[in-house]
């Protein structure tokens, strides 16, 4: 790894200079400073990728240094290894209170520093990652809600399938990917109902043929939203195929048994379990257990069998029941009427 930039603070200069030579070396580019305060007035112009210091320094310690930084919401991320010279063992206990990733004891071989500047680097690369895959799965998430707002029957309805999806997915075994596939594809699978106006999206009584048509275009209208996104590329075959059936008869593309893809007939299974549900408030909870004796009458006709084993083996363990009852509160006026 290298091209990332490193700060380095240390007053005693020829110690300074010996660990720049060495990261410079293996291609990081690197920063000097010789006290807190100087390295506080170079970061006001940039976020180094990690910053390496020592404690006893004139104008500004180590300590009071690593404090402002952690007291900067743009700077609490960034890899701080303290140097510390051998035997001072309350430097590093103060270090760690005050939330230090590493510490290195001088005088330090090369070894010991690449290690350490190393691996700080790649943890913090692997956090990076992960936040940025949370703000794609919440920001996701709120664009799901901006339609599951719309209809007070079905809110809730995007993290119910979701967690069903996921919890369906694991008894199969299913590998982490197409899990997380499948978490995708479930929070958007109605994503293309965003086009369909409130009057026919709310409408207590049936659809009519040609409202019904508009309706079942949802999931190609999903699909063709999501289908140059490259991270969700993967989730848009499950959006498209939600509603297809295993015997063929589902829509849009009428595909049977296996052709469907996997993530999509799990996503069916989920999603018609929770429309059912929740769909009849005035049933004071019943809804639950009907719906679930739905989905195993309907194996082998609107669902693959070894999905719905899956989905049953769930239900014994009580997961399913589980999900429905932590997502409960979120669902309004179904015990009240
Ligand atoms: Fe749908
Ligand atoms: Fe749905």
């Amino acid at each position: 790894m290298s091209g990332e930039t490193i700060l380095i603070v240390e007053d005693n200069q020829v110690l300074r200079e010996g660990i720049r030579e060495m990261l410079s070396v293996e291609g990081y580019h690197v920063l000097c400073a010789s006290n807190g305060k100087e390295a506080l007035e170079q970061m006001s112009t940039f976020n180094p990728d990690l910053i390496l210091s020592d404690i006893a320094m004139p104008e500004m310690d180590g300590f009071e240094f690593l404090r402002q930084v952690r007291s900067h919401a743009e700077w609490v991320t960034i890899p701080f290894l303290i140097l510390t010279a051998r035997g001072e063992k309350d430097d590093i206990l103060i270090g760690k209170s005050l939330g230090v990733e590493d510490y290195l004891v001088k005088p330090l071989t090369r070894q010991e520093l690449l290690t350490a500047v190393h691996a700080r680097l790649s943890r913090a690369q692997e956090i990076k990652l992960a936040q940025l895959h949370k703000a794609y799965e919440a920001s996701l998430t709120a664009l799901a809600n901006a339609i599951d707002v719309r209809d007070p029957y079905t809110r809730g309805h995007v993290e119910r399938v979701t967690a069903y999806a996921q919890v369906i997915a694991e008894q199969m075994g299913c590998r982490d990917s197409l899990i997380e596939q499948i978490r995708f594809g479930s929070i958007l699978h109605d994503i293309g109902k965003i086009v369909i106006q409130d009057e026919m999206l709310l409408k207590p009584d049936t659809l009519t043929s040609s409202e019904w048509e508009k309706m079942r275009l949802h999931p190609i209208t999903g699909a063709e939203m999501i289908k140059h996104i490259d991270y969700l590329a993967a989730a848009m075959p499950i959006v498209r195929h939600h509603h297809e059936r295993w015997d063929g008869n589902g829509y849009p593309d009428g595909l049977k048994g296996e052709e469907i893809p996997l993530g999509a007939r799990i996503v069916a299974v989920a999603d018609s379990f929770d429309a059912m549900s929740i769909d009849r408030p005035y049933r004071n909870g019943r809804g639950l257990e009907e719906a679930y004796q739905e989905i195993l009458r309907c194996s082998g006709t609107q669902f693959d069998p070894q999905v719905v084993k899956a989905f049953q083996r769930a239900w014994q363990q009580n997961k399913i029941q589980q999900i429905y009852v932590s997502t409960k509160t979120k669902v309004p006026s179904f015990d009240s009427t």
